[in-house]
């Protein structure tokens, strides 16, 4: 659905991106990470034909992003950074309009599709100024899906949001991500949300650092660990852990962290072990990294934004 090859963007003296090969399957949501400045708003608008890339290839829905501009944006819908509406007019006459501008067709069939699978179909009729910062995403996401685009590049969709806005604008990402197969490119800043959303995350610096499945960039980039929660933690702790598969332990007041060579088949004898020894477990359970411990360590501390 998406593929690009070296795509390379400079401003002046600035290389905004450089050398991106991806690749992104229909139907995907595609999660796109990256500190400030690291390219992705460049990396959308050149994808959605917006601007020509300085070198490299892109293909979008199967045309070549330079060449066939004017059909890619036939297919794709872009929610850009700071999505302007007319705040004096209702939320149905800001979407006529645009698709009057963009010769849609069966207009008033997709205003109504679109407002009500973004829950606002009952407000259509009041002005847009009147919104919360929420439904107004919600009406710019509607205005870019009016034309049913079979790909929808959203740029940073819960910027600026409340916690409880933002998690409406993300119930509505996740309907859309589950019904019609539509492909969402997803630019976003939270990690906890790529996670929740996307099926595959590309973490970009001017070029792609690396791509994959959350899940499993966080087993590729951190070892299992199991964690042991105490009520009574016996004595001498560190010389019960003297088993060969032992391979890091970290002793806190009421707490033990370990590495096992393979948790799955060892974490139990170093328990009996310890209950032999006088020890009161409250708890063990895995050691959960979070994307953004993905993010940090891939991307640096300084990143975070
Ligand atoms: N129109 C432009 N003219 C000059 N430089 C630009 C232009 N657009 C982007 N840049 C530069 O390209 C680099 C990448 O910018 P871009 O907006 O793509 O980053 P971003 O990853 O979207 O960042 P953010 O997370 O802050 O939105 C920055 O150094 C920026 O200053
Ligand atoms: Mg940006």
């Amino acid at each position: 659905m998406i593929h690009t090859e070296n795509l390379t963007r400079s401003f002046k003296h600035v290389v905004a991106v450089h050398d991106l090969n991806l690749h992104i399957k229909s139907g995907e949501v595609f999660g796109f990470l990256g500190p400030n400045g690291a390219g992705k708003t460049t990396t959308v608008r050149m994808l959605a034909g917006l601007i020509p890339p300085s070198s490299g290839r892109a293909e979008v829905v199967g045309f070549s992003v330079g060449r066939d501009n004017h059909k890619i944006r036939h297919h794709v819908g872009v929610l850009t950074e700071t999505p302007g509406l007319y705040e004096k007019l209702s939320a149905y006459l800001n979407l006529e309009f645009y698709a009057k501008l963009f010769e849609v067709e069966n207009r008033d069939q997709q205003i109504e599709k679109h407002l009500t699978t973004l829950g606002l179909w009952d407000r259509r009729k009041d002005p847009v100024g009147t919104f919360s910062k929420g439904m107004r995403q919600k009406v710019a996401i509607a205005r870019a899906l009016l034309h049913d685009p079979q790909i929808l590049f959203l740029d940073e969709p819960t910027s600026g949001l409340d916690p409880e806005s933002a998690r409406t604008v993300r119930d509505a990402i996740a309907e859309l991500a589950q019904g019609e197969g539509r492909t969402i490119f997803l630019c976003t800043h939270n990690l906890h949300e790529a996670e929740g959303l996307c099926d595959q995350i590309g973490m970009m610096k001017q070029t792609l650092i690396k791509v994959g499945v959350p899940r499993e960039l966080k087993q590729e980039l951190f070892e299992a660990q199991t964690v042991v929660e105490f009520n009574h933690m016996p004595a001498d702790v560190d010389k019960l852990l003297d088993f060969p598969f032992v391979r890091q332990f970290r002793i806190d007041p009421s707490s033990l962290t370990m590495t096992l060579e393979d948790p799955a088949l060892q974490n139990s004898q170093v328990i009996s072990r310890l209950v032999e020894h006088g020890a009161e477990i409250r708890y063990v359970r895995p050691e959960e990294k979070s994307l953004e411990d993905v993010y940090l360590a891939l991307v640096g501390e300084d990143a975070t934004s």
